[in-house]
């Protein structure tokens, strides 16, 4: 079939399955996950790389899935907010815990891009990565007071404005 040249399996691990999925070359990684491997956490807000909502781990590290195409993700392990484990390897992850107990959000629809967010940012913080507030030659990992977190987090936004929650959440987690 002369479409077929526009399509691959794509060997992925996802949440610690191995799946392979025949992808559209033009599909996302978001749209591929949500329409083929229903895995309907990660939301489309923007589908512009704007907002974050699609946020996802992608081998550790967040990433905006709306602007990956998934063929190019062959090999990958990817997270998504159903995959978010404690270090006990059990879910929910403390960040889902505590994003419970803070009400740390409203209608939700930001919240799995927001939860994998500060996983991935939790983690680069600890490999030492530095942020636009960070001082100059400021000793690593560095603290994560609350302008740290805020702009470690900018490029999730949420409508309802949950955001002193957010912090509030992630800090519970980090003490
Ligand atoms: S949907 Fe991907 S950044 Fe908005
Ligand atoms: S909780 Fe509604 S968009 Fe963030």
């Amino acid at each position: 079939m002369a479409t077929e040249v526009f399509r691959s399996a794509v060997p992925l691990t996802v949440n610690g399955e191995r799946r392979s999925p025949v992808v559209d070359h033009r599909s996302t990684l978001l749209d591929v996950l949500r329409e083929q491997l229903d895995l309907t956490g990660a939301k489309k807000g923007c589908d512009h790389g704007q907002c974050g909502a699609c946020t996802v781990l992608v081998d550790g590290r967040r990433a905006n899935s709306c602007l990956l195409l998934a063929v190019a993700c062959e090999g990958c392990q990817i997270t998504t907010v159903e995959g978010l484990r404690g270090a006990d390897g059990e879910a929910p992850h403390p960040l889902q815990r505590a994003f419970v107990e803070r009400d740390a959000f409203q209608c939700g629809y930001c919240t799995p891009g927001q939860l994998c967010s500060a996983v991935g940012m939790l983690a680069e913080t600890a490999a030492g990565h530095p942020s636009h507030v960070t001082e100059p030659g400021a000793k690593t990992p560095v603290a994560l007071d609350r302008d740290e977190i805020r702009e470690r987090l900018s490029g999730n936004l949420c409508r309802c404005g949950a955001y002193p929650h957010i912090v509030e959440a992630v800090e519970d987690v980090i003490r």
